[in-house]
């Protein structure tokens, strides 16, 4: 999978099966089978540049309801609640790297609404990753929903074990 580090900016990072399914019963259903995509994610999630900066994880309540106390003590990450509004407030007094917008896909949507409404700054990327198979999801998120190849366009992509990451870069910075 490509490791390069992602220019600091706004991305959204995400794991969708085949069908764009994201979680089930409020947890990822393919929880365990996939180690390599924790992995990745935990990789990409901890890179910064600068000793004594963060990334700065936004996730819905709901996800952040089913995390592992562990994601919120990492020293290299802050972990920060996407409200129903899409808005979302960074902790003062952190030097903020990246910023990964992480879903689930309700406070997605509340986001990228406000993109749209020019509200708030289109994320720079998406990060996507397919997980093999379909996995009777109760949450979805759409390429569409996401604006993939309108707002979206994919510029590299790597595969390992069968699951496949794509990297989209927001079409105004070509
Ligand atoms: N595969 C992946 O990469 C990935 C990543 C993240 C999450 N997930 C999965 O996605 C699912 C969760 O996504 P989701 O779309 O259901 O929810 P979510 O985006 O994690 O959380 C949004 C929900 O939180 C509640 N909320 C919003 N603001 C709130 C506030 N101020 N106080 C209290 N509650 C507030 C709202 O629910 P109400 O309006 O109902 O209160 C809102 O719809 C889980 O299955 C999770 O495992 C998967």
């Amino acid at each position: 999978m490509t490791e390069h580090l992602e220019t600091p900016g706004v991305y959204v990072i995400l794991a969708r099966d085949e069908a764009g399914g994201i979680g089930r019963g409020g947890n990822l259903p393919w929880q365990g089978q996939f180690p390599e995509d924790l992995h990745f994610f935990r990789r990409r999630t901890m890179q910064t540049t600068r000793p004594r900066s963060k990334n700065v994880l936004v996730m819905g309540h709901r996800t952040i309801s089913t995390l592992p106390p562990p994601m919120h003590r990492c020293p290299k990450r802050c972990v920060v609640a996407m409200d129903r509004d899409g808005t979302f407030q960074v902790p003062p007094g952190v030097d903020v790297e990246t910023i990964f917008l992480c879903g689930g896909a309700a406070s997605l949507r509340a986001y990228m609404s406000r993109c749209e409404r020019g509200e708030a700054p289109w994320p720079d990327g998406l990060i996507l990753t397919t997980i093999p198979g379909v996995w009777d999801c109760d949450v979805h998120v759409s390429d569409e929903m996401l604006g993939v190849g309108t707002q979206y366009v994919e510029t590299d992509s790597s595969q390992k074990n069968g699951i496949v990451v794509r990297h989209y870069t927001f079409k105004s910075l070509f």
